[in-house]
């Protein structure tokens, strides 16, 4: 993309009502847009890098053979009668009548949708195990919408749901599931625990939280500073910083804060009872299908990204997350020809070589230009100018480094691929 044709919605100002790092840069870098409490727009810049954690999300779904379905946001009162969560579930659901005075709700998760649709469709032990998941927006009336689309009302959710016979299959799928969250949130350059949790409200058993850490996290965890041991304070038995560990004897009890990303939960049969979700099984004997749910907080993922990733400049996109891989700085192409073929014919090559690339084609001053794309956040940047053109030479710099590097200009794609490796685009998965 040409920042002359692709408008960098920047801005210097920090916005007042922005209390975290991560609402601050997503506001100024112009990649969300505020339209109302809880409820914001994702600028054509700030949609690449939700499209990059989607596709990770998605590849790593299809890993596990879950299987993508799309459901309606609208969701018929009815269903939650059956479940009894139109009584339960408080005014965090948003509630409307259609036409008819008939009532519906939008759906802040799909637990009821998904059961009626398994329900139809699913009828014998032969066709299990199934997980089904989708990208979908949800919407919940948060008592509190804060810290931009870190806690919105409307914000883009990863919902699966897998179906069972029994235990064991429901258990397999649930270590398919963590392994899969594991995978993406490795993937995506994110340090995150995978802690024990309370299963809260939607009811069930085991349930674990994946949380990115970072100082401004809600919550807060125990963890152990020799084994794996980690859990929500909520479920942390009153322990405190310096206790032994209940796992292990040797490590002591170390207090971070996370931002919960992830969320999986054996379900059990709470919904398939409710709404006589049934399958024969072997003896031909109905039996209630045993469920499991689990959801990534696929929007929040960003500003969780940019809450461990950032510096006094902006952000600092871990590469596979970042909006482009490239950013292209031409200097003085106004003034020199030389200089405009050269990264006009620079553009192509990077291009062809499956970058993505952000030329910033613009008519302003190289300091704005540097300034924008470190706000940006844009993990290696190239500079061509007319001194480096003379001596053959291109300017390298790192987003993480303080100093820039000069290669020479003739082996420039050679060279990126030693140093970057290939494309973050491609080299998914
Ligand atoms: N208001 C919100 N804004 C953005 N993301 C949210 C919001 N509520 C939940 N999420 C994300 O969706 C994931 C799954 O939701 P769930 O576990 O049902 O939410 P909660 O723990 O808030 O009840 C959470 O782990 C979180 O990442
Ligand atoms: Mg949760
Ligand atoms: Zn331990």
């Amino acid at each position: 993309m040409r920042a002359s044709r692709f408008p960098l919605f920047t801005s210097k100002d920090t916005p007042a009502d922005a209390e975290i790092i991560s609402h601050q840069l997503m506001l100024r870098a112009g990649l969300i847009e505020k339209l109302g409490a809880g409820l914001y727009t994702w600028q054509p810049l700030g949609l690449r890098v939700l499209r990059r954690v989607e596709q990770a999300v998605r590849e790593e779904m299809d890993r596990i053979g879950a299987l993508e379905v799309l459901m309606p946001a609208v969701q018929p009162a009815e269903l939650w009668e059956e479940s009894g969560r139109w009584s339960f579930y408080g005014p965090e659901l948003l509630r409307l009548k259609d036409r008819h005075d008939r009532d519906f709700c939008i759906g802040p998760t799909h637990e009821e949708v998904i059961t009626d649709y398994a329900r139809r469709e699913i009828r014998s032990y032969r066709q299990l195990p199934l997980t089904f998941y989708q990208i979908q927006t949800k919407f919940r009336d948060e008592i509190r919408p804060r810290f931009g689309i870190m806690r919105a009302r409307e914000f883009l959710m990863k919902d699966a749901y897998s179906f069972h016979l029994d235990q064991a299959s429901l258990e397999a799928s649930y270590q398919d599931m963590r392994s899969a969250y594991t995978r993406i949130f490795k993937r995506l350059g994110l340090r995150f625990a995978a802690v024990g949790a309370d299963s809260g409200a939607i009811g069930g058993s085991v349930s674990e939280e994946f949380m990115v850490l970072a100082e401004s996290g809600e919550d807060e965890i125990l963890s152990c500073s020799h084994c794996d041991y980690a859990a929500n304070t909520e479920v942390g038995d009153g322990r405190s910083a310096g206790d032994a560990c209940p796992q292990c004897s040797e490590g002591a009890i170390e207090i971070h804060r996370g931002i919960e990303v992830g969320h999986i939960f054996q379900l059990g049969t709470k919904y398939s009872e409710a709404m006589e979700a049934h399958v024969l099984d072997e003896h031909g004997e109905q039996k209630p299908m045993i469920m499991g749910c689990y959801g990534i907080g696929v929007s929040r993922v960003v500003a969780a990204a940019i809450e461990q990733n950032h510096d006094d400049r902006g952000i600092v996109w871990p590469t596979p997350l970042a909006p482009f891989d490239i950013g292209l700085v031409s200097i003085g192409a106004d003034r020199s020809s030389a200089v405009a073929e050269a990264a006009e014919r620079l553009y192509a090559e990077l291009r062809d070589a499956g970058f993505e690339v952000l030329w910033d084609d613009r008519e302003a001053r190289p300091g704005v230009k540097f300034a924008d794309m470190e706000l940006i956040g844009i993990p290696h940047r190239l500079v061509i100018g007319e001194r480096g053109l003379e001596k053959g030479e291109i300017e390298y710099r790192n987003r993480g480094a303080e100093d820039n590097e000069n290669w020479p200009l003739d082996q420039l794609i050679p060279t990126l691929l030693e140093r970057i490796g290939s494309p973050s685009s491609s080299s998914a998965g």
